[in-house]
């Protein structure tokens, strides 16, 4: 077989073990899933009533390609054109068509690390020079990645609020980098956290898109508005950036249902705010256990927190996997001495914290 020599290497997702094979192992009655920063209150109300009332649709036919009702909604409510907006199966599938549009070989691209995954993964799958520029002190490190930047760059990406660390790019520095980014390099601004920002420095991404052709901003249903497995993300930027990038789209990326749900949560910024409200108030728990027992931590913007416990990250994973908690090891995450929780309800959250306690004292024993 011939394939691309750039796949040969690369892994396949590598799913957690399911919450059935860990009640299993362990023989726990509940588990709970706090590794993939979803929303651990649900979804609205009002997506609920749609989904119940929708019961009997017709899902023999294809959906509506251009996702109309939902680019209607959408624009309506961020205030831009929706020949300014582009739908996907989750923001992941944005991310592809991004980089299947612009990457191939003889061409870079430049990121942060650690970042989110999938910018790498898509870039090296087109064959693409990955430029890595690491983090300083949990933070994008804006000049070098402009240093990184020459005539064969095609991407940069930015990750603001950044997966893992919850570290976001303050409007000043935002605003000296798009500045200072030639016009034909395609800027990413991934926001998939957007709406758990409650910093006073930070940047409006929409606003930006006038003053830059050449900015894309990235948002999804998948987080805060807890519709994770609809799989819908979604793109802003100017007409051409959309035009450019609708070719490379499969024409029936987001499904019938989907599109359904995520118009309607757009209407309920109640749940919304509610949700963004009650993760800030768990963060601070987190922040008083890790100051409490002197363990490092980035303060995050995201639904997220990544604690550094200075052994094997592996070892606090398991260990909170036997007490029910799925959560990250930060080793996968470019942070071999971390994990990343997603910030839970207050219940889950004082398991973890009790369960993180009972780490360090077992710890404290066999030291
Ligand atoms: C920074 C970032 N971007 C994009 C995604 C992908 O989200 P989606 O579910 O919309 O594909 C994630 C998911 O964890 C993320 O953390």
């Amino acid at each position: 077989m011939k394939w691309k020599n750039q796949i040969v290497n690369l892994h396949a997702y590598q799913p957690g073990k399911s919450i059935d094979e860990v009640k299993k192992m362990y023989n726990l009655k509940e588990i709970f899933k706090l590794a993939s920063n979803e929303n651990p209150y649900g979804f609205s109300e009002k997506v609920k009533k749609v989904l119940e009332e929708d019961a009997t649709s017709t899902f023999s036919y294809y959906p509506d390609g251009y996702a109309t009702n939902l680019r209607e909604e959408a624009a309506k409510f961020l205030g831009v054109k929706p020949t300014q907006l582009i739908f996907s199966n989750g923001t992941d599938e944005l991310l592809q068509i991004i980089s299947k549009a612009l990457l191939e070989p003889g061409k870079n691209t430049v990121m942060a690390c650690p970042t989110f995954s999938q910018y790498k993964h898509n870039a090296i799958m087109e064959g693409a020079e990955v430029r890595e520029i690491p983090l300083v002190d949990g933070n994008h490190d804006l000049d070098n990645m402009l240093k990184a930047l020459d005539h064969q760059t095609a991407i940069v990406w930015l990750c603001s609020p950044n997966n893992p660390t919850g570290t976001y790019i303050t409007n000043d520095k935002l605003m000296n980098f798009l500045q200072q980014v030639p016009k034909d390099i395609l800027i990413v601004l991934d926001e998939a956290y957007y709406e758990y920002v409650d910093a006073d420095d930070y940047y409006d991404a929409l606003s930006l898109i006038d003053k830059y052709p050449n900015l894309i901003v990235t948002r999804t249903f998948s987080k805060i508005y807890g519709l994770a497995s609809f799989r819908v993300g979604y793109g802003i930027a100017s007409e051409e950036i959309i035009s450019a990038l609708e070719p490379v789209r499969q024409p029936f990326n987001t499904n019938v249902l989907a599109q359904k749900v995520a118009s309607e949560a757009l209407k309920d910024q109640e749940f919304v705010s509610q949700c963004a409200a009650l993760n800030k108030k768990e963060l601070e728990r987190y922040y008083d256990f890790c100051q409490k027992h002197n363990l490092h931590y980035y303060q995050s913007q995201g639904n997220f927190i990544l604690i550094d416990f200075q052994c094997d990250g592996d070892d606090v994973f398991t260990f909170l996997l036997s007490k029910g908690y799925i959560v990250r090891s930060g080793k996968q995450l470019g942070f071999p001495t971390s994990i990343r929780v997603t910030i839970g309800t207050s219940e889950q959250n004082s398991g973890v914290i009790d369960a993180m306690k009972a780490f360090l004292e077992k710890q404290a024993i066999k030291n």
